[in-house]
């Protein structure tokens, strides 16, 4: 479901802002969807609870991440930029040989703004802010 587009007559300045307003509130967030495409796309390595448990994970290294601790290990707060640059590559760990691929272009398309835990907003892609959805609730 997109936001409808802004009027033309709009100026840029003012149609970002009613993007930002648009994709910001946490409902904006599909955590089912989230899920989903985690279960399709993450889970061979990850495992399907994001345990770091996957079928993959035995043969790699370093080892898939426990997805489900990402907030006890920063503190008790989801670190949700570190996530996202994680997943699209804008982290260079993510360029520079880690075994996970780089997810950046595949989610590329739908825009969405998801804010950081700093409250500064982060633009990346719908399905990247869906699953960061489902990852925050199976924190533990
Ligand atoms: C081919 C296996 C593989 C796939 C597929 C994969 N990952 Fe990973 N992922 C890894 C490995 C291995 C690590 C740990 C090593 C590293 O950080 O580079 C990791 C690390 C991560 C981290 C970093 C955790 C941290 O502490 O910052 C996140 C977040 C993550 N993966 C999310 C995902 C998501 C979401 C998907 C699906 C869109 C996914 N991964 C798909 C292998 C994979």
């Amino acid at each position: 479901m997109r936001p409808s587009r802004p009027a033309a007559a709009l100026s840029p300045v003012l149609a970002l802002a009613g993007l930002l307003g648009a994709a910001m509130p946490a409902a904006a967030q599909d955590a089912a969807a989230g899920q989903a495409l985690f279960l399709a796309q993450c889970a061979y390595c990850h495992g399907e609870g994001a345990r770091g448990d996957g079928p993959r994970a035995a043969v790699l290294n370093p080892p898939p991440a426990d997805l489900t601790r990402l907030a006890a290990g920063n503190g008790g707060v989801f670190p949700v930029r570190r996530v996202i640059f994680r997943i699209d590559g804008r982290d260079p760990l993510a360029a520079h040989g880690s075994p996970m691929p780089v997810f950046g272009e595949f989610f590329e398309g739908q825009e969405a703004v998801v804010k950081s835990e700093s409250g500064q907003p982060v633009l990346t892609s719908k399905p990247v802010a869906d699953i960061l959805a489902w990852l925050a609730t199976i924190q533990r």
